[in-house]
């Protein structure tokens, strides 16, 4: 089976902090250090979509539409308190790895013509956390 992907990065800005509901400041704090106290990150989403590549335009989805699309989901989180504005987060903690679950249902229910194969979350260079979808033949 053929297998091609295409992949779109996009950078945004949000600020999170990590306590998990119920623990006490000092819990919190032995777990997850200076992360329990609000920061920001510059993120990177990596968005890879798979699908069979059109003859006629030589490409797997319309890469316009595939970064309008990234970005439209990106509105919904960037320069935002993901703890407080994003109510995708009120259930769970803002971490890189919810954070690929939350952009990998958003963006696969817009991509109607190819499908969502991963988005990789990177909150720095060297870190990031990936959601990898199942691969179906297109
Ligand atoms: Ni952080």
């Amino acid at each position: 089976m053929e297998r091609i992907f295409i992949s779109c990065r996009l950078e945004f800005s949000a600020s999170h902090y990590y306590r998990a509901a119920g623990w006490s400041e000092e819990d919190n704090f032995k777990e997850f250090g200076k992360a329990s106290r609000h920061h920001g990150h510059n993120y990177m989403i990596e968005a890879a979509v798979h699908g069979g590549i059109n003859p006629e335009t030589g490409m797997i989805i319309n890469i316009r539409e595939l970064k309008k699309m990234i970005k439209e989901v990106l509105e919904t989180v960037d320069h935002k308190n993901l703890n407080e504005e994003v109510p995708y987060f009120q259930s769970c903690l803002p971490t890189p790895e919810n954070l690929a679950c939350y952009f990998f249902q958003a963006l696969s229910s817009k991509i109607q013509t190819a499908c969502t194969a991963s988005v990789r979350v990177y909150e720095e260079e060297s870190l990031y956390a990936e959601y990898r979808g199942e691969v179906v033949k297109a």
